[in-house]
């Protein structure tokens, strides 16, 4: 997961802070080709909430739908755990993921100002939010 992070994101989550998401209150999902992680979702859960805490896909995999399966495959674990209210934050730059969400049925419900530090200083985060 760690190689597939630093691989995927601009901006990489530590891999401390991938082994600090494994534990009752979260849940994840993963595609394989093979033997090979091409990628995957980390979420969380309160009460019957749940937030995307972050999704990728490797690049040499991307553009080939396998992001829009993952998160088919993240509302169907949401549904089977009783999980009606999704919520995540993105990068405002982020335009291929913001496309996704939206056209999954998130839609924007606020935005934190220059939450992200960024290469040229800081930018918003995306607050968005589905009905499930
Ligand atoms: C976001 C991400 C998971 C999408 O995965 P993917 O496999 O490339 O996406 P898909 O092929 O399933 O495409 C799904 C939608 O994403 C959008 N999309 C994907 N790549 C895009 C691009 N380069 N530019 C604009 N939109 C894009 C499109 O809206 C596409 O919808 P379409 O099927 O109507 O064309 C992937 O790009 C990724 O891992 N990005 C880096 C990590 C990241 O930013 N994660 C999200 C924030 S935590």
């Amino acid at each position: 997961m760690a190689a597939l992070e630093q691989a995927a994101h601009a901006h990489p989550w530590s891999r401390a802070l991938l082994a600090d998401v494994f534990g009752e209150r979260y849940f994840t999902g993963a595609l394989w080709h093979g033997q090979q992680l091409q990628g995957y979702f980390i979420a969380d859960s309160v009460l019957d909430e749940s937030t995307l805490m972050n999704i990728c896909v490797s690049p040499a995999w991307q553009g080939r739908g396998l992001g829009r399966r993952l998160l088919e495959h993240y509302f169907t674990q949401c549904r089977a755990r009783a999980l009606g209210w999704l919520w995540l934050e993105v990068r405002a730059s982020n335009l291929a993921a913001i496309h996704l969400y939206a056209s999954s049925g998130y839609q924007e419900s606020g935005r934190r100002r220059n939450y992200y530090p960024s290469d040229v200083g800081h930018e918003d985060a995306v607050i968005m939010q589905k009905r499930l």
